[in-house]
């Protein structure tokens, strides 16, 4: 065997050459990748003795993709481009043989090969619309010859991957090797020599790309909604419909320049930043990876309401037994109900079986007593937010939960350390905050207060990626991360009204700025009543005013809009009506505000609050508040998250704005942070802090 570099060796046998990528852990196209690859074909072209190539990867995995740490710098020679065009080109046959996931650069590699063999397991995709980018090493042009155009524009708008027996099927995957996989792309190597199999150039195949006209803008309506505000998956549609349209060397030339655009624009930055903070996150300093994990076998769940339910399918959906206790039985079938009624309606829309639905909710046991919950593991509490019911659930679990078992919260802002204060064991007490609808939203925010065990962090983190969450880590204060930051914007939002701007107007800035919904639509879905009562209210606000209207929000019909039968929100005169009867009572004259001023006052409080909550250690760091709000609340990943928007307009310009609107209200919550202020003198920014 030949080391051709770090990254790369070389070995013949018997008239095989057989060349390894190493390059843990996933094989990425680094520098030492791209040279050893084009070295062993080099050697093995220039070597008489050798008739055919298989390139192999060891480890878990064929090769990932491109080597993203290596996009901010400038190009390292060989570039990819010729490395690949010197494979497709070679007089040799070149078989790929691929294990793990063939993805981006990978696949791209593994398509100007002229065979590709796999094991059953292998999986396949161009994942690069999730860094706002496209294909850009020739996939764009030849995944649509291999699969046709329309599944690959189903697969690079979404990143979605493919299986080896659907990649077999649609003659990306020549043949699957059910044994050893390079045992069995040599032997496949072996049979294309004695064979003389004529070498099969990508590029050459047009059989596929002849499709209807109207593929393409049908396609395009179908995923409006969907990609709303990001720029690649529009892109890539382009690149497919060069596939199609035009000869391959053109099409190429299209790929590079709509490459070349997206790469060098502010989305694909946000987005690659985003793809190693979510990363980062299931990182916490002062818990090694080692430290040891309780097993979790068995859930329970305390409230069958929205929360509860949702948190239990989170369970039941891989394979988690999960009891869920509820204090009456009508609850608690309503409950069940509304969980077997979401999985048939999954059903129904073909993304599971109906015996799934069966598998799942067997998975669930309804129960009325807590005492049940006696043999969990894990009991996640998410009844509504009163502290003293809590405190009281948590001091009866201390009495029955076995010992070691992990007590949750599913509090969304109550003082973690006071409900752990109600058990004589803190050290199993922890927040796990899930986002509604919980079994959708991908965020898990784990609350750790002072006591809560190393132990018990490290299963808590782990447990989330096994229910396919993306776990945060956040300290203890009113609101955590998420909430808490919210708060503010809310507080802008409630101003702007009573100074000019209607709900719908401040909701249509932050739905263009790619939030999926504006402050008072989400307002009017959460309920305006959270928090209110008939008996108490003094009408001091526009909600007290809305709710004794009895307009609580989307489930009354009515709340700051109209909703109509298929809940679509409308503006509503009566509101606006109110507002200006309340504006006046105030003594409030309204103006004019501009759509910058509502982003503004609207987004630069969250980046202040953010700042804050480094400053006080809530966060770990700055892409942790990032992660949370593009998992937690739908903030566009093409805007990287809050703070990384602060980075990209710059600190300085934020904290100028800060004290423009601290001098116009008079409100000395603008007072930018002192952390955020020091950074900008350093020159710095919060993603220094990651
Ligand atoms: N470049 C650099 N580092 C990468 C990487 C890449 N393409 N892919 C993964 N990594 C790193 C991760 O950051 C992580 O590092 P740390 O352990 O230091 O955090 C490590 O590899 C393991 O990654 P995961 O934690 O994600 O491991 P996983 O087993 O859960 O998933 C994976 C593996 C499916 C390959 C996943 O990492 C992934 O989806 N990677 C990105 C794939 C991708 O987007 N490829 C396209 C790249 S762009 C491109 O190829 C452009 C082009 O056309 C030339």
């Amino acid at each position: 065997m030949t080391a051709l570099t770090d990254m790369a060796d070389l070995s013949i046998e018997d008239g095989i050459a057989v060349l390894t990528i190493n390059n843990p852990p996933v094989n990425a196209l680094s520098q030492g990748v791209r040279q050893g690859i084009k070295d062993g074909v080099e050697q093995s072209l220039a070597n008489d003795d050798v008739k055919a190539m298989v390139l192999i990867c060891a480890g878990r995995t064929f090769i990932a993709g491109a080597d993203i740490t290596e996009f901010a710098s400038a190009p390292k020679e060989p570039g990819l481009h010729p490395v690949l065009e010197l494979m497709e080109n070679a007089s040799k046959p070149i078989i790929a043989a691929i294990h793990g996931t063939a993805l981006g650069g990978g696949l791209e590699t593994a398509l100007v090969c002229h065979f590709r063999v796999s094991d059953t397991g292998a999986r396949f995709g161009l994942p690069e619309v999730n860094l706002g980018l496209l294909p850009g090493a020739g996939g764009t042009q030849r995944l649509p010859r291999v699969v046709g155009p329309a599944k690959a524009l189903a697969m690079m708008t979404s990143g979605a991957q493919i299986g080896a027996a659907e990649a077999h099927a649609d003659g990306l995957v020549d043949e699957i090797v059910e044994g050893d996989l390079r045992e069995g792309a040599i032997s496949f190597a072996r049979r294309v020599v004695a064979d003389n199999v004529p070498l099969s150039r990508v590029r050459d195949r047009d059989a596929k790309l002849a499709v209807d006209a109207s593929l393409f803008d049908d396609f395009r309506k179908s995923i409006a909604r969907k990609t709303r505000g990001f720029l690649a998956p529009e892109y890539n549609i382009r690149c497919i419909e060069a596939a199609v349209n035009l000869p391959f060397d053109e099409g190429m030339a299209v790929e590079a320049e709509l490459f070349r655009e997206l790469m060098s624009g502010p989305q694909s930055r946000a987005q690659q930043y985003f793809f190693f903070a979510e990363r980062q996150a299931g990182k916490v300093p002062d818990v090694p990876r080692d430290t040891p994990e309780i097993p979790i076998k068995k859930v329970g769940v305390i409230g069958a309401g929205t929360m509860g339910g949702g948190i239990s399918m989170n369970m039941a959906n891989v394979g988690i037994p999960v009891t869920i206790v509820e204090t009456k039985q009508d609850a608690l079938d309503r409950g069940l109900g509304i969980i077997r009624k979401n999985y048939e309606n999954t059903a129904a829309k073909g993304r599971i079986s109906q015996d799934d639905v069966e598998t799942r909710c067997g998975l669930i046991t309804g129960s009325l007593s807590v005492d049940d919950l006696a043999d969990c593991d894990l009991i996640i509490e998410a009844v509504f937010e009163n502290m003293d019911l809590k405190k009281d659930i948590f001091s009866r679990l201390d009495k029955i939960a076995k010992p070691g078992a992990i007590l949750a919260s599913n509090t969304s802002a109550l003082d973690v350390n006071e409900i752990a204060s109600a058990t004589s064991r803190p050290e199993s007490v922890i927040g796990l905050h899930f986002f509604s609808p919980a079994n959708v939203m991908k965020l898990l925010e784990i609350v750790r207060g002072d006591a809560t065990g190393k132990d018990v962090i490290k299963t808590c983190m782990s447990f989330a990626k096994r229910i396919k969450k993306v776990a945060v880590l956040v300290g203890v204060c009113p609101g955590f991360v998420g909430n808490r930051i919210l708060f503010p914007r809310q507080t802008q939002a409630n101003q702007l009204i009573l100074e000019g701007a209607m709900p719908h107007e401040v909701d249509k800035v932050l739905v263009e700025f790619g939030m999926p919904m504006g402050a008072f639509q989400m307002s009017d879905l959460a309920g305006l009543d959270i928090g209110w009562s008939a008996e108490t209210s003094k009408g001091e606000t526009i909600r007290d005013r809305l709710c004794e209207m009895d307009r609580r929000g989307q489930k009354t019909g009515a709340g700051f809009y109209d909703y109509d039968e298929k809940r679509n929100p409308n503006p509503s005169p009566v509101v606006e009506k109110l507002i200006r009867e309340f504006a006046a009572e105030q003594g409030k004259t309204l103006r004019d505000i501009s759509e910058e001023e509502i982003l503004q006052r609207c987004i630069y409080p969250m980046i202040n609050e953010g700042a804050k909550i480094l400053e006080e250690g809530i966060a770990i760091r700055a892409s942790d508040i990032d992660v949370t709000w593009v998992y937690g609340y739908g903030w566009p990943v093409y805007r990287g998250g809050p703070m990384h928007y602060a980075d990209s307009i710059g600190l300085d310009e934020v904290i100028t704005t800060l004290r423009k609107y601290q001098e116009m209200t008079g409100d000395a919550s603008w007072e930018p942070s002192p952390l955020m202020v020091r950074l900008a003198q350093e020159g710095k920014n919060f993603s220094s802090l990651n």
